[in-house]
């Protein structure tokens, strides 16, 4: 059983568990009160935040009883009908569909064509500078633009998409904005998706008018559910990723100079930031029978938060977890969830930031924290990130 004495206890330190540095707040609830209740309405499910590894991932591995249709409620409204929220053969036979296009070996041929040479174009306006603001110059404009491509608008209306992106993601805090950036992408997409029918090129959209499950187009419903969940789930996730990445560099001078001098490094610091502070925070899930995770009963019906970032900072898994140290030998991280739904992105996410970190160290000589501006914070609840990069460099 659940302490209740723990709940309490815990409840009387008084912490906001939506605060926007909730690191503290969650090392306590992992040792005391590892599935959180979290009050709500009279008559509403039960919610629980699950804060260890070991028992989000038996939740992220036992889709029969925890369901991914929770998405539905959540996402649904401004997504539509998206792969993160189906279950079982439905989930598989689309989710097959656009798997081939985000496998390691299909991106090989985007590090030249694409990726490169969009980081680069970015970097051409930085590097004569001298200073910047990362987060504005660079990182937010850099993997919209790489999704963009691959799914296959056209590059010059990627503002439209990094604003879009950022308004459906906000459909907790504001969902008037989230719903109407939903439509107007809909809106400028269909065009887009009836012209792919008459004239398929190589890009995912014509891979999606063209398939078939079981005999049968998808409707434009479902290939709209695709774009508007790989626009955002792109853009946002990696943007975020790498100013993360960014500012553990940047606030470690010693590792940054060894990376630096080592390149072969940059897949250890995308790995140890990843686990330190992912991007995205929380997965939900929802039961569809009683169950019990560490002691606590979950009735069914109950919404589960898997706090991801917490896992990465379990003590019980990880040595010294609060310290970002590129050295760690640590597996099994659950960044990009695991089981069925795992990431479809995670090798274009850990590709672009390869080459994007490579690209600024090599293009940005010197690069450094600006002694003039505050130092970076990466904060947030739902989704954590610096809300600017403000640095100097040898132009
Ligand atoms: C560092 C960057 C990223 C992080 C931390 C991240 C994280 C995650 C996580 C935790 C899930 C599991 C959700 C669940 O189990 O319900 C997920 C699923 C997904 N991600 Fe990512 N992601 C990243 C980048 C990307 C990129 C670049 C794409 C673009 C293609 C992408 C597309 C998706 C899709 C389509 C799913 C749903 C897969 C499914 O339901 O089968 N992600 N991501």
């Amino acid at each position: 059983m659940p302490d209740t004495d723990s709940n309490e206890q815990v409840d009387a330190l008084g912490f906001d568990y939506l605060d926007a540095q909730p690191h503290a707040a969650w090392k306590v609830l992992r040792e005391h009160c590892p599935v959180k209740p979290l009050p709500v309405p009279e008559g509403d499910a039960p919610v629980y935040m699950v804060m260890r590894h070991d028992d989000i991932e038996s939740v992220f591995r036992d889709p029969e009883t925890y369901s991914s249709a929770i998405h539905n409620e959540t996402i649904g409204p401004v997504m539509g009908e998206i792969i993160l929220g189906m279950d079982g053969q439905e989930h598989k036979d689309h989710r097959d569909l656009v798997a081939r296009a985000f496998r390691a070996s299909a991106l090989a041929k985007w590090d030249h064509e694409l990726i490169e040479p969009t980081i680069n174009s970015l970097l051409d306006e930085v590097a004569p500078l001298g200073r910047a603001e990362l987060v504005s110059a660079l990182t937010s404009r850099y993997p919209v633009q790489v999704i963009a491509a691959i799914v296959g608008v056209p590059n010059e209306d990627y503002p439209k998409f990094q604003q879009w992106a950022e308004d459906i993601t906000s459909i907790h805090l504001d969902p008037p904005r989230a719903i109407a950036a939903s439509q107007a992408m809909a809106e400028y997409l269909l065009p887009i998706v009836n012209d792919r029918r008459a004239n398929p090129t190589d890009d995912l959209i014509s891979d999606l008018v063209t398939a078939e499950i079981d005999g049968t187009r998808l409707t434009d419903e479902r290939i709209l559910g695709f774009l508007r969940l790989l626009l955002p789930a792109g853009a946002e996730t990696t943007f975020r990723a790498m100013g993360n990445c960014l500012v553990a560099l940047l606030t470690h001078p010693d590792v940054m100079a060894r990376v630096v001098a080592d390149r072969d490094l940059i897949p250890a610091v995308i790995e140890e930031t990843l686990r330190w502070e992912t991007s995205v925070t929380i997965v939900s899930r929802n039961a569809l029978a009683d169950a019990e995770i560490a002691g606590c009963p979950i009735p069914n019906g109950s919404t589960l938060l898997l706090m991801n970032s917490s896992s990465g900072r379990d003590e019980s898994h990880y040595d010294h977890a609060d310290e970002w140290d590129i050295d760690r030998k640590a597996q099994n991280h659950l960044f990009f969830g695991t089981g069925r739904h795992q990431c479809l992105g995670m090798h274009l996410a850990r590709l672009e930031l390869r080459i994007g970190l490579d690209a600024i160290l090599t293009r940005l000589p010197g690069l450094r924290l600006d002694p003039d501006a505050p130092v970076p914070v990466i904060e947030g609840f739902a989704f954590r990130s610096p809300a600017s990069i403000p640095v100097v460099f040898d132009a």
